[in-house]
């Protein structure tokens, strides 16, 4: 009789499971919206016991005591540990170290897992415990990363000391790390709870990532604030991080502006859903090329050689004038910036673009200035562009065109 019942049963069950409703079947559909806030503040002397600013990031009032886990680039450890140490000490902070290298070559996977075993060591409480991640890009992306992914999010506070962190890298929501050869394959969007921007920092950054700051800078001139690139014109070539640190009217301005064009072209489309970027000048090639240089360039080297063809490519197609050409490679080499590099031949940059295709979803979406100041996006450039803008960039250095 049982055996009877379970037969019956069996097929009532199943005719409820097959007998779905005719598509499109059943239906849900989820939607929510999470507001991403976040504040960048220019503050002086951050390290100044009684400066609030990044007591205040980490939760800390100089009464209870606060916790947090520092992820400091070991350059800037040596350099600033001693007045951080005294600093989280005035606030009642007790800080966990976890010093980290800072150059694109650890810039991986492996060094944002390691950033979350220190996490797991510290046992960091979820939401109320930050991570403060203070250094040049390389560790706030690998930082950020470790932060995103650390039980799918924790908040991280950025404090970003080279130039390229202060007016770019530290005041996003992008995250990353390299693989394979490819810059920045694996990442995430994660905005920081805050952003500490203390130009007392550039005082000790070596030249070469002063002029790599630069070349970001110009990228934003040229895309979108002429009265930005005519001030770089007059001031560029006395640019220094002891200039930059002093935060006089004249570099003010230039970081002011950096800046607030950064954010105004990020905040309306902080996940890329449209992916025709202006900020992206300069970004169509050298993501391919700048890990294949040997000796290896600076990200912002990588990207005034790319900003350079460029120009070249919107000068061949009057989207910019000759004179105005010349006066955007001028200000790149003014600045000590490359404009040209072996590594970046027609055949190398034809490959690149490849890449930038699939990375922007099937099509080329090349911004181009259109004038000085202005942007535009083709999608037709073609491997004839490239040589020709190639021809045009070592013609005003006077050189011969790389050969592939
Ligand atoms: N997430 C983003 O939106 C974004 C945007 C732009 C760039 N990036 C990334 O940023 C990275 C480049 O960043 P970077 O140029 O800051 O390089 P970096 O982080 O490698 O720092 C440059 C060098 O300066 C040292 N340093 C840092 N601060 C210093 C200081 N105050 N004094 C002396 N030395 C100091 C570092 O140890 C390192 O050797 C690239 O990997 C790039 O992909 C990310
Ligand atoms: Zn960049």
């Amino acid at each position: 009789m049982s055996s009877t019942t379970s037969v019956t049963m069996v097929p009532v069950r199943l005719s409820t499971v097959l007998d779905l409703p005719k598509p499109p079947g059943m239906h849900w559909r989820v939607q929510a919206t999470r507001l991403v806030d976040y504040e960048v503040s220019v503050t002086r002397n951050l390290l100044s016991l009684n400066n609030s600013a990044l007591a205040k990031a980490v939760g800390a009032d100089g009464r209870r005591r606060t916790r947090c886990l520092v992820v400091i680039d070991s350059t800037v450890h040596d350099l600033y540990g001693e007045r951080l140490r005294e600093y989280f000490d005035a606030w009642r902070v007790e800080a966990h170290w976890e010093p980290v290298p800072g150059d694109e070559a650890a810039k991986s996977l492996e060094a944002a897992v390691a950033v979350t075993g220190a996490m797991n060591r510290m046992g960091i409480l979820r939401r109320t415990e930050k991570v403060v991640a203070i250094g040049g890009g390389v560790v706030l992306d690998v930082a950020g990363l470790a932060a995103s992914i650390y039980r799918r999010g924790v908040p991280y506070v950025r404090v970003p000391t080279t130039l390229v962190g202060q007016i770019d890298a530290g005041i996003g929501v992008k995250t990353g790390v390299n693989h394979g050869h490819h810059k920045n394959r694996l990442g995430t969007y994660c905005a920081p709870e805050s952003a500490l921007i203390d130009p007392e920092f550039l005082r000790t950054l070596p030249h070469r990532h002063v002029v790599n700051g630069l070349a970001e800078i110009i990228k934003m001139a040229l895309i979108k604030d002429v009265a930005l690139f005519e001030l770089l014109e007059s001031t560029v070539a006395d640019i220094t991080a002891e200039v930059l640190a002093r935060h006089g009217s004249a570099t003010g301005e230039v970081l002011f502006r950096a800046i607030s064009g950064m954010l105004d072209e990020l905040e309306p489309n902080l996940w890329e859903d449209d992916l025709e970027r202006a900020v992206d000048y300069g970004h169509t090639f050298s993501p391919s090329l700048e890990l294949r240089a040997d000796p290896p360039l600076l990200h912002g080297e990588a990207v005034a050689v790319d900003m350079a063809i460029c120009v070249a490519l919107a000068r061949n197609r009057g989207l910019l004038s000759t004179e105005d050409a010349e006066r955007a490679i001028r200000l790149m080499r003014d600045a000590g910036l490359p404009t040209s590099h072996p590594v970046f031949t027609a055949d190398l940059l034809d490959g690149a673009l490849g890449d930038a295709i699939k990375h922007r979803d099937g099509l080329q979406r090349v911004p181009l200035t259109n004038g000085i100041g202005a942007a535009v996006f083709v999608n037709d450039l073609t491997p004839d562009d490239l040589a020709a803008a190639l021809e045009f960039v070592a013609e005003t250095q006077g050189e011969r065109v790389p050969v592939s």
